[in-house]
């Protein structure tokens, strides 16, 4: 592959070697090895053109301790203020004969256009309401760390489906792994066509569905994605949908619970199940952001060629 801009470009054989590799670079994070020589001589640009915490921290970190040159631009410090276009600002970076772009924009879509009018490779961070593949693959090693197989494996996404670009990538993912995915939600926060997204089951009472599920994937309301007052309210959507203490007795013993962050406590769950000892891997999953990440600059610009054989 060059680019990781569409998860069901990938199949089951390529994401195990994504993680795989994540689990070799694994040793790289725990700082045995402070730095690999992997891309010495590579240029990347890390451009943002919407808020984040995790996805652009972890990726700078990951090119930084695989050698390569980076490069952080985006968002409102940029000349796009000044009416420049997307294409034009990618063809100006491309003038520095960079490797590969990792995009984070607000518009779904937006990695494919700056593949289109650049040579390097394009990794999507995050387009609107599409894909974030790479936040897939952090959460299908996060899995993986617990569970055995993901063959039979029954996951719960439930929340905010219909503007979770998470969704859009972690569905198929879980899908191409073998895992049984239901989604669960409001009718109200869920897509036109939740049946598109190619789950098992769409299902609107948690209460109903937690006690077959073996990870329960919660997701963030967007607010900024919702015009005017969202329905559910907020308070209501809590009573509902929020993973809280008294319903964790509807969990199986082993269930898991992840979330792609950021997290909204008392409104997707309370901080008792958030900050779980046992079954919350919130914090495993960001660590997992870097080592997938790595994973992925390495096996798209051709780290394999420099000499580490993860
Ligand atoms: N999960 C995720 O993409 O978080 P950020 O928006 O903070 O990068």
């Amino acid at each position: 592959h060059k680019h990781l801009i569409d998860i069901t470009e990938y199949s089951d054989t390529d994401l195990m070697t994504i993680l795989d590799t994540a689990r070799a670079f694994s040793q790289v994070n725990e700082r045995a090895i402070k730095k690999v020589p992997t891309l010495r001589g590579k240029t990347i640009v890390n451009m943002f053109n919407e808020p984040s915490t995790r996805t652009r921290s972890s990726f700078e970190l990951a090119e930084k301790r695989l050698s390569a040159d980076t490069m952080n631009f985006g968002g409102s410090s940029t000349s796009t203020v000044k009416g420049e276009s997307l294409i034009d600002t990618v063809k100006t970076l491309d003038a520095y004969k960079i490797d590969c772009i990792v995009v984070r924009d607000k518009h779904a879509g937006a990695p494919h256009i700056v593949s289109q009018a650049s040579p390097a490779s394009v990794i999507d961070a995050g387009d609107g309401k599409h894909q974030h593949p790479t936040q897939a693959l952090l959460d299908l090693y996060s899995i993986r760390e617990h569970k055995k197989s993901f063959e039979g494996l029954r996951v719960g996404i439930v929340g905010d489906i219909g503007h979770s670009r998470v969704c859009g990538s972690l569905v198929p993912a879980l899908k191409i792994m073998g895992a049984e995915v239901v989604l669960v939600g409001p009718g109200t926060l869920m897509p036109a066509c939740p049946e598109a997204l190619g789950a098992d089951q769409i299902a609107y009472d948690l209460d109903a569905i937690l006690p077959d599920l073996d990870v329960v994937y919660m997701l963030r309301v967007q607010l900024e994605r919702i015009e005017g007052a969202p329905f559910p309210s907020v308070r209501e959507y809590h009573r509902l949908f929020g993973l809280t203490k008294n319903r964790e007795r509807l969990m199986r013993p082993d269930a898991i619970i992840c979330h792609p962050g950021p997290i909204n406590r008392g409104v997707e769950f309370d901080s008792y199940m958030a900050d779980h000892p046992d079954r919350s891997v919130i914090l495993e999953q960001v660590y997992a952001g870097i080592c997938v990440r790595m994973a992925a600059l390495y096996l798209l610009l051709g780290g394999a060629d420099n000499g580490l054989s993860a």
